[in-house]
């Protein structure tokens, strides 16, 4: 049941984010990784989880996303789905499990919808995974795009900056934009890309463009929970608003139960048996 007063606790599906486009609310998308996570996003009334391949970076400890596998993605949305009653739930496609052919990306799909129960699958790139994005919205599993920063090639891209800025990349990811919709994917993350060009293609659009590092135009915008949370401060992005301490709270308890041990002072006889 949602906490927030403007929401109805309809389960939130494809067709209620493309409702919600065209009636001009926004979209609000967060990352999530376990059970515990996901069940208080979803009680604050976020509309989309994803449980995405950042995991790899934000609970595994790594520098990319490049490494996490399908049984690490399959295991965190299940976990995630455990949690959700709400939002929707979008299952990312780790890095080489829909790029070899169409075939391996359907029977990867698949799983992360029959074996952990997500409702939708992300997946990066445009016209070049178009042929795939339409093969497994034929089946039924609806497909998310993402476009402009797409850090599954961050060893071609080589850094993490702004993408799209020359007018080339961005009249290409104008193109891929459009390709994707067609292809049949029900919405389009576009990530670190100039505010007006992502203000263009969400106009130029049918479906909802979830914005992260794309400025305010978008029609909906999505964050890594850990970085929104101040939990996760190896580095922040321009992007990131910070909405709470919670690395240095943590910190904080950790440090007085590491004192109150040290001193006798946990557990006191109310917290111990007779
Ligand atoms: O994996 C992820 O968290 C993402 C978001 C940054 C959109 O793809």
């Amino acid at each position: 049941m949602s906490t927030h007063p403007d929401l109805d606790d309809r389960k939130v599906t494809t067709h209620r984010l493309l409702e919600m486009k065209q009636s001009g609310m926004k979209i609000a998308a967060l990352t999530a990784y376990d059970a515990t996570m996901a069940e208080l996003l979803d009680n604050a009334g976020v509309d989309l989880l994803l449980v995405g391949d950042s995991v790899a970076m934000v609970v595994q400890g790594l520098d990319t996303t490049v490494t996490v596998t399908l049984e690490n993605m399959l295991y965190h949305a299940t976990l995630v789905r455990r949690g959700v009653k709400r939002a929707l739930v979008v299952g990312d496609l780790p890095f080489m499990s829909y790029q070899i052919n169409s075939d391996e990306a359907l029977r990867n799909a698949g799983r992360m919808v029959k074996e952990a129960g997500v409702e939708a699958v992300k997946l990066e790139g445009g016209q070049v995974v178009c042929e795939t994005v339409r093969r497994i919205v034929d089946v039924g599993i609806p497909v998310m795009g993402h476009l402009g920063l797409t850090p599954q090639s961050i060893h071609k891209f080589g850094t993490y900056q702004v993408r799209a800025r020359d007018q080339e990349e961005a009249d290409a990811l104008r193109r891929d934009a459009e390709s994707l919709e067609k292809a049949g994917a029900f919405s389009i993350v576009l990530e670190k890309v100039p505010a007006e060009l992502a203000a263009t293609v969400a106009k130029e659009r049918s479906i909802p463009i979830i914005g992260i590092g794309a400025g305010p135009d978008c029609d909906g915008q999505i964050l890594v929970s850990h970085d929104m949370l101040g939990l996760y401060t190896r580095f922040k992005p321009r992007f990131v608003r910070r909405y709470a301490k919670i690395a240095e709270n943590m910190t904080g308890a950790f440090a007085d139960y590491v004192a109150d041990v040290r001193a006798g002072g946990f557990p006191s006889m109310d917290e111990s048996y007779e």
